[in-house]
């Protein structure tokens, strides 16, 4: 018997050194010498006619072998995973130098981002943002503002009517009006009214059918020209810089009075104006308008001339962004071409 178990250690050992290719094999081995019907199970089973003496010795000798061969199936095991995993690792190989999938990321427009400026620069001064509908009524764009109809300034504005009394708003300034109804008692408003406006123009490098606005209202007791003067400067520096410089034009809306159309000194040639084709030579860009509400507008939406006064302003975010980025065609911030729109 002693001589069986040191002929199945030896033959394990060689097994397990030899024959044993991978893991799989491996396992084959280990069934066939220590499975419940390996061959050491199987003589062990022999050892019930032996004495007790010859039991306990042989038991060593079946303990010391199955020690040994667990063992040396362990090594063996820990061998070959490391050997397939560096085959694996061999033939898996990922090649770092192709080059990768970029990730396009998207990008604000140019008008939002203007548009942006804007409201960041008025929401500091206290301003609140108000909204208004695109599909108007006639009376909040154009009766409410002391344009009654026939009254020749409706022609300033071309618009497209969907019905006698339904149209396409052609100002932001009909938001002026829902605003005021609002409140009651005189109170005190400052907004800003961003958004789309139409009219019937031609679509060129200057002109579009659809633009965007962005209407001005501040109502208060004692509001003066003053103020409005001051407000339009700090933000003319704020989104163009502290060197540029304001001038006023009279000019007439019937909304406001008295009225004036804003200048802004040319953002190209600093305001010399010579050679420049962005102010042909004046050295101004007209860039707004503006003017203090007139009384019947107040009174119209419920407001009490007597006691409060008011400034209104209204002006184009497709101009400034063209000045402030450079462009010198309208119709590329609607084109959404993204070789232009990756440019900000
Ligand atoms: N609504 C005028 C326009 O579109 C601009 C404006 C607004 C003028 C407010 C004065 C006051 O031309």
């Amino acid at each position: 018997m002693e001589e069986k178990i040191l002929s199945i250690r030896r033959a394990a050992r060689e097994a397990i050194s030899v024959d044993a290719t991978n893991l799989k094999e491996l396992d084959a081995i280990r069934v066939k010498f220590l499975g419940k019907k390996g061959e050491l199970s199987q003589l062990m089973r022999g050892m019930g006619q032996l004495d007790e003496d010859a039991r306990r010795n042989i038991g060593k000798l079946f303990h010391a072998a199955r020690t040994e061969i667990e063992a040396l199936i362990a090594d063996k095991t820990a061998e070959l995973k490391s050997k397939e995993l560096a085959e694996k690792l061999a033939t898996e190989k990922i090649d770092i130098t192709l080059p990768g999938r970029r990730v396009h990321s998207g990008r604000l427009h140019p008008l939002t981002l203007t548009l942006n400026r804007v409201k960041e620069i008025f929401l500091q001064m206290g301003y609140t943002v108000e909204d208004g509908p695109e599909v108007e009524t006639d009376y909040y764009n154009f009766e409410a503002l002391n344009l009654p109809k026939d009254h020749p300034a409706r022609d300033m504005q071309d618009s497209f009517y969907i019905t006698d009394e339904i149209l396409m708003r052609t100002q932001t300034s009909p938001v002026q009006a829902r605003t005021m109804e609002r409140h009651s008692n005189n109170e005190p408003i400052r907004m800003i009214a961003p958004g789309r406006v139409y009219r019937r123009d031609d679509y060129d490098a200057s002109h579009s059918p659809m633009f965007t606005q962005v209407e001005g209202l501040v109502i208060d007791e004692r509001i003066t020209f003053g103020d409005l003067k001051g407000t339009l400067e700090y933000f003319l520096k704020q989104m163009f810089g502290e060197k540029a410089r304001m001038r006023l034009r009279p000019s007439f809306f019937p909304f406001t009075e008295p009225s004036a159309e804003v200048d802004v000194s040319c953002v190209m040639c600093g305001g010399h104006g010579t050679d420049c084709k962005v102010c042909h030579g004046s050295g101004w860009l007209e860039i707004l308008g503006a003017g203090m509400v007139h009384p019947d507008v107040l009174s119209m939406s419920g407001y009490d001339p007597k006691v409060v006064s008011g400034f209104a302003f209204g002006l184009g975010i497709e101009r400034i962004a063209m000045l402030k980025y450079g462009v010198d065609d309208m119709r590329l911030f609607y084109d959404n071409d993204v070789r232009f729109l990756n440019q900000f």
